[in-house]
């Protein structure tokens, strides 16, 4: 059977720094409660030249480079966004012109916080109807345009970064072994974010003040873990294989608290869950891909580990991978 394994990983981080010292002059807040309550340090926040489709073209380029593949063997690319650079085009249409990665067709995916996950799933679907495609899956966000930045119980969770990866078919035993995906549209009102106000007067909304993110902390934090727990439980007992078999768990990194709670409830040491939150911040969208790549470049995967992947976003939308590197 084919499966889909992954040819090589990127990053790429705006330069400016956002410390939790310089929110404390911005809104009345602190470093101690930003630190006990969700783990954040820092994070970038995007600059002139650092627009979504930038970052997304600049990690691209960083997979591309480790997959030793040039813009031209690509086949697809996908893009995970909520904070694409423009309604229209896509997010993925200007990083297929940016790289100049003319045989590629190109598209996005909102699925929030799961959108890379949810793409991989997408790219797997495709690699498995044809296994010699070379597909770029990227997760890239600027966050910091769509954050209310009076509101302290949001602006100090939220950054902006990219990570990518190029992936194909094989037909050795590795690959994605399983993916589980799951949306509960019903609840969207816990975490969401309003588009660009309607031109069509019959359609406009007063309530829609702007496209801020709007959340309610404490039920997300809540169906984060439960979901989070849920859809990793599927992806082990799919290939009947026990969470003592993980090496490493790349979580979205949404907030420490989260991702302890989770480890409890799953029973899995802490060093075995991987956390660059601190650095970072919540990235959306691309947290997973950055944390990816950063786990592979310090030798954190080795040929042969299991590796799980596990998100959790707005829609609410949630799901978990499963890897064997
Ligand atoms: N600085 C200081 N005080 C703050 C801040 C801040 N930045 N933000 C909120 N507070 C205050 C609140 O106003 C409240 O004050 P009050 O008691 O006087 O009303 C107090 O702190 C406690 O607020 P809570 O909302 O109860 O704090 P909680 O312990 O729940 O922590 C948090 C809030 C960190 C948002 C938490 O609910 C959480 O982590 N939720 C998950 C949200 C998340 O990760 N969202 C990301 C998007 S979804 C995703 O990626 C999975």
């Amino acid at each position: 059977m084919n499966r889909m394994v992954v040819l090589g990983t990127g990053s790429a981080l705006p330069a400016k720094v956002l410390s939790n010292a310089d929110l404390e002059k911005m809104v009345d807040t602190s470093d101690e409660w930003i630190t006990t309550r969700t783990g954040i340090k820092n994070r970038r926040i995007a600059g002139q030249g650092e627009e979504t489709s930038k970052l997304a073209t600049a990690a691209a380029g960083r997979a591309l480079d480790m997959a030793q593949l040039s813009p031209a063997d690509i086949d697809m690319i996908i893009v995970a966004t909520i904070t694409p650079d423009m309604g229209m085009p896509s997010c993925a249409c200007l990083v297929q012109k940016e790289l100049g990665a003319s045989n590629a067709f190109a598209f996005d995916i909102n699925a929030a916080c799961s959108g890379f996950v949810y793409c991989l799933d997408v790219a797997d679907k495709y690699v498995k109807a044809d296994p010699d495609m070379k597909i770029l899956v990227v997760g890239a966000e600027t966050l910091s345009s769509r954050v209310n930045w009076e509101d302290r119980n949001t602006c100090v969770l939220f950054g902006d970064g990219a990570g990518a990866c190029v992936v194909t078919g094989t037909t050795e035993q590795r690959g994605m072994l399983a993916c589980k995906l799951f949306s509960d549209g019903s609840l969207y009102k816990l975490l969401y974010m309003d588009s660009a106000p309607s031109m069509n007067r019959d359609l406009f909304c007063k309530e829609n003040d702007g496209s801020y993110i709007k959340m309610a902390g404490r039920d997300v934090f809540k169906y984060a873990v439960r979901s989070m727990d849920m859809a990793i439980m599927n992806v082990l007992d799919m290939e009947q294989v026990s969470v003592d078999d993980i090496a490493l768990i790349i979580p979205h990194q949404a907030n420490i608290r989260i991702l302890k709670s989770l480890g409890e409830r799953l029973g899995v040491a802490s060093e075995k869950i991987y956390i660059n939150l601190d650095k970072y911040g919540n990235t959306s969208a691309a947290s997973i891909p950055i944390a990816l790549d950063e786990a592979n470049r310090e030798g954190r995967i080795n040929p042969g580990d299991l590796v799980l992947l596990c998100a959790f976003g707005g829609g609410f939308t949630w799901g978990a991978i499963l890897f064997r590197w």
